[in-house]
């Protein structure tokens, strides 16, 4: 199972030390959450902080990008060294050709899908040209929301599909999940779990021991 620490939740103004505590943990991307004040009400981070980030981590880069118009941001994330680079469904009408222009720049292109967005409305065919699916478990936007339970039931029809379709996407889940949940989301099909504020909310700073509690 892959985790992926979400930013989101770190400690902003020690980085630098936050990664040092992630750096020895083993199969591990780090979530970046990127907002635009217009798809979702908030902003988050750019440019800047990712590049630095790039210099200090090895994990590779998963962005979440929660905007409105994606395809602005295919060039503005060139040059952030990301592994993964995820949209959401609902933000563009042309997924197809979005989709084929992502995969000129980045490994992995992932697929997001809020909670009030039905898998059935996801043409089989776009499915087929994705490496990630993420399912939202809580509306986007901010951390420290309650799960939604019944991405739960999201997860067994995406991986119904996947499955009988011979589909390789990763699924992904991302938000509120913790050790309640993670279980549930494994048995589902989930192979990736994103987390923020219940790993980096541990007291001591041990992350691995939520993060292995996720597993
Ligand atoms: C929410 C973000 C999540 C968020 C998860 O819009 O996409 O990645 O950081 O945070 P938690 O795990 O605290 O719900
Ligand atoms: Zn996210």
């Amino acid at each position: 199972m892959i985790i992926s620490p979400s930013l989101l939740a770190a400690d902003f103004l020690n980085l630098k030390n936050e990664f040092e505590l992630l750096k020895p943990i083993e199969n591990l991307w780090i979530h970046l959450d990127i907002m635009d004040g217009h798809f979702v009400p908030n902003l988050t981070f750019g440019t800047p902080i990712i590049q630095h980030l790039k210099a200090i981590c090895s994990h590779p880069l998963d962005a979440h990008f929660m905007v409105t118009n994606p395809i602005l941001y295919l060039d503005l994330a060139k040059s952030w060294g990301l592994h993964n680079f995820t949209f959401h469904f609902e933000a563009i009408t042309d997924h197809h050709d979005f989709i084929l222009a992502a995969k000129k720049i980045f490994p992995s292109v992932g697929m997001s899908l809020n909670p009030s967005t039905k898998i059935e409305s996801v043409p089989l065919s776009i499915l087929k040209m994705l490496d990630l699916v993420l399912v939202m478990s809580v509306n986007p936007g901010f951390g420290g929301q309650g799960f939604i339970p019944e991405s739960i039931d999201k997860v067994i029809s995406l991986e119904a599909i996947r499955h009988k379709n011979s589909l390789n996407f990763i699924i992904q889940v991302d938000g509120g999940v913790s050790d309640k949940n993670a279980p549930y989301l494994f048995q589902a099909g989930a192979t990736n779990l994103v987390a923020g504020s219940y790993i980096f909310s541990e007291p001591q700073k041990n992350y691995k021991k939520r993060i292995d509690s996720l597993r």
